[in-house]
């Protein structure tokens, strides 16, 4: 019955044209396939007619947040990423590749968290009830105070959630989910925005989480609108390769804590694992007597992780030589090889050169820019790398070794991972204790580094 005094109208995300029907081309500012279709605003008699509650504005120190405790869940690694738990009333998009585990994740936390005071609703748009009961089966998941709801139409979804008052809602995937209010296909722009809008209203009215699957397309965006990330409160993406063990969660935004944070997970048959000591991991399977390969230390967040990284240089045999990465960002790899061709005078132009980090882990730091280069280096020369020694420095244009953030943690973290030696940069040491638990070389120079380390 509401269906029929709804309206939709259409609008030029790009200029804001409005249209009663599709266009192909705007008239207005001649952009072509920017027409979505929206629901018609409703007039200001009846918008006031839906509102029962009178605003009010609170003094800052008066507004309480005793309605917006953490809600800690089973996995302290997800905990992590969010900022110490969930909030209640917040809504949590997780993204991801297919298939890299966002359901798995989700129905083991909801699991976790369900009880007889904290029912969870688990909608599923995308598999039937007996395929999450199946995954459910094979993960060793029971309760009988998670409860499973095989649905995609919006209206019916937010019936259930009134009729049952879950503690917590999982949507998997909002892409699936449509209103009937809008002709668009589920999955458009406008069924996303709409039923996320509702969705978001629904967490903050009964302060009830919410947790979102959302799809990434070939191009590593997430499908539907940009929109959908500024409406949520965190934005949390779940990466690795699908055919590795490792699994990282990280969060790209989130209003209540940090987004340096990540979390570490292995994939197994039981489903996901926290990985409470990802350095031990992503180190337990490096060849000590190979070279072209060198152990840096990273910060995520708080945590500093030990990463073993692994180089091949080989000649270039179809004159135009490859540069190759996996983890790292390959236009600082490319500056990196200028500076051992310049400075140090590596002939890397000639040659074919891949870096490689382990474990499906993602470097966006610069402090590992020693560590590739050594690992680059030891490989080209054909010399192991020191197995005891962990490399850490940023490297300049002139070939200098510049000093990084955070340099005891990651110390503390490599004598505790039973590293001997540290190869780190001069300007670091001054900051440092005279008496170190692990013998330090500081160094001014990348040559000098590479000298140091190189057997
Ligand atoms: N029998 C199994 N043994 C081991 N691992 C399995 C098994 N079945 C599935 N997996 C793992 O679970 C992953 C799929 O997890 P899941 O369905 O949670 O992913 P998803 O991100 O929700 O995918 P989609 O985007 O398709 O919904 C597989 O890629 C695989 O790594
Ligand atoms: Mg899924």
């Amino acid at each position: 019955m509401a269906k029929d005094r709804v309206k939709t109208q259409f609008v030029c995300q790009n200029c804001g044209n409005v249209s009663p029907r599709w266009q192909g081309k705007c008239p207005a500012c001649e952009a072509w396939n920017t027409y979505v279709e929206e629901l018609q605003p409703r007039s200001r008699a009846q918008a006031s007619s839906l509102k029962n509650v009178p605003s009010t504005a609170i003094a800052l120190d008066a507004v309480s947040t005793d309605m917006m405790p953490r809600l800690e869940t089973i996995s302290p690694e997800f905990n992590r990423v969010l900022g110490g738990g969930i909030v209640l009333g917040s809504v949590v998009l997780i993204g991801g590749d297919p298939g890299i585990g966002k359901s798995t994740l989700l129905l083991q936390e909801a699991a976790g968290l369900s009880r007889a005071d904290f029912p969870v609703l688990y909608v599923t748009g995308e598999e039937s009830a007996q395929q999450t009961k199946m995954r459910a089966q094979r993960l060793g998941l029971t309760s009988e105070h998670l409860f499973i709801l095989a649905e995609t139409e919006q209206e019916s979804i937010l019936n259930v959630i009134a009729q049952m008052a879950p503690r917590m809602v999982v949507i998997d995937s909002i892409q699936t989910v449509y209103t009937s209010l809008l002709q668009s296909f589920p999955g458009s722009v406008s069924q996303v925005r709409e039923c996320t809008l509702r969705l978001i209203q629904v967490a903050k009215k009964d302060h009830i989480p919410v947790l979102l699957v959302g799809h990434v397309t070939k191009e590593g965006l997430l499908a539907g609108p940009k929109v959908l990330e500024h409406m949520v409160d965190a934005l949390l993406l779940f990466e690795g390769d699908r055919d590795q063990f490792y699994r990282i969660l990280r969060a790209a935004k989130n209003r209540f804590g940090s987004t340096r944070e990540i979390g570490v997970f292995e994939m197994t048959e039981r489903g996901l694992r926290d990985v409470p000591n990802p350095s031990k991991v992503f180190l337990s399977e490096r060849r000590l007597e190979t070279s072209g390969s060198s152990v840096i230390c990273c910060m995520e967040g708080t945590r500093p992780i030990l990463l073993e990284i692994q180089a091949l240089v080989s000649p270039s045999n179809y004159g135009m030589s490859q540069r190759n990465t996996t983890g790292f960002d390959i236009k600082r790899i490319q500056m990196l090889l200028a500076v051992l061709e310049k400075r140090l005078d590596y002939r890397v132009g000639a040659m074919d050169v891949y870096v490689n980090a382990v474990g499906g882990f993602r470097v966006d730091e610069t402090a590992a820019d020693l560590g590739v280069v050594a690992c680059i280096a030891s490989s080209m020369r054909n010399r192991v790398i020191d197995a005891q020694a962990v490399l850490i420095g940023e490297i300049g244009l002139g070939g200098e070794l510049r000093a990084v953030s955070h340099i005891e943690a990651r110390l503390a973290e490599a004598a505790k991972m039973g590293f001997q030696r540290a190869v780190i940069p001069k300007g670091n040491k001054k900051h440092l204790p005279q008496s170190t638990s692990i013998h330090i070389f500081a160094v001014d120079k990348v040559a000098e580094a590479l000298e140091t380390v190189l057997q």
